[in-house]
């Protein structure tokens, strides 16, 4: 009698059926699945053994670089757009809720608190931005309370967590709305940095074409009591790269303007001297969970 030979297909059904005993029914789910598209990935694209040994080393190369101030498996995420996705399904947004984005490497917790207005420049960090508006509910109800946790890179591309000599508090802060839900800040134009890529991720990037620019941006995490809390970005619409973020975060809602003011402009805040912009920035919460705290971000400094 003729032996058969094992067939690809064949290997594919016996590792899936070896979780069939998984007494955690998710975890069961989530090993059959993963094994299934990694396989039929394998399958498409019929990987060769080489290709196999590059990814692997890939891997080794991503778990060599990382500790604890730089996250490359978060970069993996980022730059093949899981996190988005992952941060798509976990948050559909009530209407007319501001809409989510992704937490990013340079979030450090704790950030000092800040009076209406104050300055989050702790040193010289570029143009001045005076950015304000309200924090609202989905019906127009203004939250009184609401803490604004706030974070950018300066002129030089950089968050403060990436230049050991910056003082700790450097263009971060949280602020409070007042009664009637306003908020204001004084930050300054955010300007497009290029993400990590002196790693794995950026080889890959290289590699396939792709570029490590992110758009100017500035990160928020949006919380009060009784509301859902929203980390997200806004972003400058003049800046480049909004058409072709490494991490595609952009969502249209989040891109607004910043105008350009004089330095004779009677709202020219005190702190400020010579040109200024501003920028106008409601920021809408859905009722809900208030949600924890972020306490380990994945640092990529
Ligand atoms: C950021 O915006 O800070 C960021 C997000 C994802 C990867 C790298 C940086
Ligand atoms: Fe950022």
């Amino acid at each position: 009698m003729k032996e058969s030979r094992t067939t690809p297909a064949e290997i594919t059904t016996s590792v899936v059926a070896s979780f069939e005993h998984c007494p955690d029914p998710r975890l069961r789910a989530l090993m059959q699945a993963f094994v299934r598209h990694l396989h039929e990935f394998a399958t498409e694209v019929r990987l060769t053994e080489q290709e196999w040994r590059d990814l692997i080393g890939a891997l080794t190369a991503t778990g060599h670089i990382t500790d604890e101030r730089r996250q490359e498996f978060i970069l993996w995420s980022d730059t093949l757009g899981l996190s988005m996705l992952v941060d798509a399904l976990a948050h559909q947004p009530a209407e007319g809720a501001t809409e989510s984005t992704v937490l990013g490497p340079f979030y450090v917790p704790g950030s000092p608190r800040r009076a209406y207005g104050e300055s989050m420049c702790e040193e010289p960090a570029g143009t001045p931005a005076l950015v304000r508006g309200r924090v609202l509910a989905v019906d127009g109800t203004p939250i009184a309370g609401a803490e604004l946790d706030v974070w950018q890179n300066g002129e030089d591309r950089l968050y403060a967590v990436q230049r050991p000599e910056a003082p700790e508090d450097h263009l971060r802060g949280r602020y409070r709305t007042r009664e009637d839900g306003s908020y204001a800040f004084l930050a300054v134009r955010p300007v497009p940095y290029p993400i990590p890529d002196d790693g794995p991720v950026g080889k890959m990037l290289a590699a396939t074409g792709r570029h490590p620019w992110r758009p100017a941006h500035i990160h928020l995490i949006v919380r009060a009591p009784g509301f859902t809390p929203v980390t997200t970005h806004v972003f400058d619409a003049d800046s480049s790269y909004l058409d072709s973020d490494a991490v595609f975060a952009v969502k249209r809602s989040l891109v607004r303007r910043f105008r350009t003011r004089a330095a004779d402009d009677p709202e020219r805040p005190a702190a400020v001297e010579g040109e200024w912009v501003s920028l106008e920035l409601d920021l809408v919460l859905a009722p809900g969970e208030d949600g924890e705290e972020i306490a380990d971000p994945g640092r990529t400094a």
